[in-house]
């Protein structure tokens, strides 16, 4: 698996170093990405790849797509007008504090845009498979994806909603791109509609138990080991499952959603290889980073 990681690191700066005019946001665009991170995005697209018995090479240029969608959208989170935090990715300065806020907007809006030149160019795949890439990538990252998951979540600050509103905040701002990886796995492997279903059902889960345990990590975690901002919810007055049902509601919640997808992943088809999508999950529910 690092050396998909590795291969997806290395395409996303080759490609800004190959097409820049401005040093200033090859260097702040870089910046982020070269700060690192779990890289759980890619890590899901390769996982689900070889769960489908195809060969995760094939995803690598698709990886860092998604992967520059979900460092630009860090990028644009953390600036003043949204969460206005200061440390990310191994506790490094914020893309804004290192290089000012309009080079770090510039580098957020470089990481998005150059994704789709990324999949356009991806010549190991037919040019039908390139254009269901743009579409899910667009779709899922756009105003009916993520982003409009950013501007529920601003919206709910210091508000009370009930849990089917805090879950669909969840689905859209975190939901949503971690559904991407696996969504265009299914698109790389050709796979039929029912299992792309049942796999996007279980990444509909783990989405959004991965933003719970990034709600309970902003108050219980280590900054030395999240290398982010700790706090930052409070600070803001988000609206949190750590600030709607308490640290232990929380971690409840989440225990109940690993049920639900380790569940979905035992009635999977027979033909799709669980066995690293359990770990998957096992590893990504119970993280301190
Ligand atoms: C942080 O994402 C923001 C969320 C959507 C929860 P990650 O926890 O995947 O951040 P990195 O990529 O490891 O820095
Ligand atoms: C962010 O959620 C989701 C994004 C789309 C970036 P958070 O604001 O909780 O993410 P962190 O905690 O800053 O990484
Ligand atoms: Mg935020
Ligand atoms: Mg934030
Ligand atoms: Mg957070």
């Amino acid at each position: 698996m690092q050396n998909y990681l590795e291969k997806t690191e290395s395409c996303i700066l080759r490609h800004l170093e190959q097409n820049h005019v401005s040093d200033t946001i090859l260097k702040s665009s870089s910046y982020s990405i070269e700060a690192g991170g779990k890289r759980f995005r890619p890590y899901l697209l390769f996982s689900t790849l070889s769960a489908l018995g195809h060969d995760p090479l094939k995803g690598v240029q698709t990886a860092a797509a998604i992967e520059m969608i979900h460092t630009y959208s860090l990028i644009h989170d953390d600036l003043p007008a949204m969460d206005d935090d200061d440390y990310r990715r191994g506790s490094r300065l914020t893309n804004h504090k290192v290089y000012g806020e309009a080079a770090a907007i510039l580098a957020g809006d470089t990481l998005l845009t150059e994704s789709f030149s990324i999949v356009a160019a991806d010549v190991s795949l037919p040019a039908e498979k390139r254009i269901a890439l743009v579409s899910q990538i667009a779709s899922k990252s756009g105003f009916n994806g993520m982003i409009g998951g950013q501007m529920l979540d601003i919206e709910a600050e210091g508000q009370e909603i009930s849990l089917s509103e805090l879950e669909n905040i969840h689905q859209y701002k975190t939901g949503k791109l971690i559904v991407l990886p696996v969504q265009c796995a299914c698109i790389i492997a050709d796979v039929s509609g029912d299992v792309t279903r049942q796999l996007v059902n279980f990444a509909e889960k783990l989405g959004i138990l991965f933003q719970i345990r990034d709600d309970i990590l902003d108050v219980e975690g280590d900054i030395a080991i999240t290398g982010k901002s700790a706090g930052s919810d409070e600070k803001n007055n988000k609206t949190t499952y750590v600030s709607t049902y308490g640290l232990k509601g929380a971690h409840e919640q989440l225990e109940k959603l690993v049920e639900n997808a380790e569940f979905i992943l035992n009635g999977l088809a027979e033909e799709i290889e669980t066995k690293e999508l359990h770990s998957v999950l096992q590893r990504f529910a119970v993280r301190n980073q």
